[in-house]
């Protein structure tokens, strides 16, 4: 399966697909080109070491379907199948969610449903929850809505902030996101209504 990523910033979650592929542990997935929406993303070094394409569509010079169009024009011309959010800091159109349906896929830093949005961590220390963590998910039309596909708990230490929570976060994200991958590629998630069964392999 042909896999575009999708970034904002720093990428870490693309190095961790990059790294994966590098180790021959995506197996089914190609990794066959990044789009930023920002001319400042760490992501973009990271794909040119790596000799993945990457395009720069700018966010901030057009609008939101505008944008999507363009994004959706580059991902026919290098045969997507798939897309990986990883860290795209902004909402798709319905008409790309369509294009695509049960075939994105993105990963948040808080247990979904609790914490969607941009500020996942803060949320979370807000609401003085225990425990919090990370999930791989289908991107709906909804805000980190969309069927969750795995999740990961993670402790909240008493003297965490925003910052410690997320770097405490992040391996966790980076070993589901790619098991998420896998799982699509090989063909093994069913989605039955907002709910995923994780088919048995093959
Ligand atoms: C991650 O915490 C991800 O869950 C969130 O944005 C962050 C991106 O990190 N959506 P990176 O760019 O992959 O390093």
């Amino acid at each position: 399966m042909r896999f575009a990523v999708m970034a904002s910033g720093r990428g870490s979650n693309f190095q961790a697909l990059i790294d994966a592929r590098a180790r021959s542990e995506l197996p089914g997935a190609e990794l066959v080109q990044l789009i930023v929406n920002k001319s400042d993303a760490q992501a973009v070094a990271r794909a040119e070491a790596a000799g993945i394409p990457w395009a720069f569509i700018d966010s901030g010079a057009m609008a939101r379907a505008e944008f999507d169009r363009c994004a959706l024009a580059l991902l026919r011309d290098c045969r997507a199948e798939a897309v990986v959010l990883a860290g795209f800091m902004r909402l798709l159109t319905p008409e790309f969610i369509a294009a695509f349906r049960h075939r994105i896929l993105n990963i948040h830093p808080a247990l979904l449903p609790l914490f969607p949005g941009a500020h996942a961590h803060r949320d979370a220390l807000a609401a003085g929850v225990t425990e919090s963590g990370c999930s791989a998910h289908f991107v709906d039309e909804g805000v980190d809505t969309g069927p969750v596909i795995l999740q990961q708990t993670v402790p909240i230490l008493p003297n965490d902030d925003a910052e410690t929570l997320a770097a405490r976060i992040l391996p966790h994200e980076h070993l589901l996101l790619l098991e998420a991958v896998r799982l699509l590629a090989a063909g093994r998630l069913e989605v039955d209504g907002n709910a995923i069964r994780i088919l048995p392999r093959k």
